[in-house]
């Protein structure tokens, strides 16, 4: 099967995928999907509630089914994923037949300055959500890093500049 060159974004919560995403699918003229947003229609439910009401695991679970149906799409776009997506290495693997995997490194203090007060992400809800963040980011940045074959610091820069060093980096 033909290999379809998507730009899949992955990185930690708070990195830009969403924003960044958007503005990379626009200077491209092609589509951008959102893996959490897929699972909320097909779901018809928000990731918040899937989590409440059907715990993590039936969430991960959720988002390798759709990488297996993302891996049959004909349609060259961008793919924002969820944060914790690239933890499961059968994930990574279908990534990398999928496309190109830009890592969106960004640091703890941007991370916080975004999302302190953030009520969507059931992973950063309760108290010290610092020292959430800080053990999470931790523990996952080597996932992230040896799954990606570009990485882009995010932390200074704007949006437009990060979306042309993509550009010039994918070629
Ligand atoms: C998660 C990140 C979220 C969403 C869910 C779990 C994670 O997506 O998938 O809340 O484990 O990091 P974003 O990275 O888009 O916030």
């Amino acid at each position: 099967m033909e290999r379809i060159e998507n730009l899949i974004l992955i990185g930690f919560m708070g990195c830009g995928k969403t924003t960044i995403g958007e503005a990379l699918a626009k200077q491209l003229k092609i589509p951008m999907k959102d893996t959490d947003k897929l699972i909320e229609e097909q779901q018809n439910c928000t990731i918040q509630e899937i989590f409440s009401q059907q715990g993590e695991e039936a969430f991960r679970k959720m988002e390798t089914k759709l990488l297996l149906e993302l891996v049959e799409s004909k349609e060259r776009k961008v793919l924002s994923t969820g944060g914790g997506l690239p933890l499961r290495e059968e994930n990574v693997a279908l990534l990398k037949q999928i496309g190109c995997i830009i890592f969106l490194d960004v640091d703890k203090d941007t991370v916080l300055n975004r999302l302190q007060h953030d009520t969507t992400r059931p992973l950063l809800q309760g108290a010290n959500v610092e020292a959430k963040v800080e053990e999470l980011l931790v523990k996952r940045r080597s996932f992230y890093t040896s799954a990606a074959d570009i990485v882009v610091n995010v932390n200074y820069a704007s949006v437009k500049q990060i979306v042309n060093e993509i550009c010039a980096k994918v070629g």
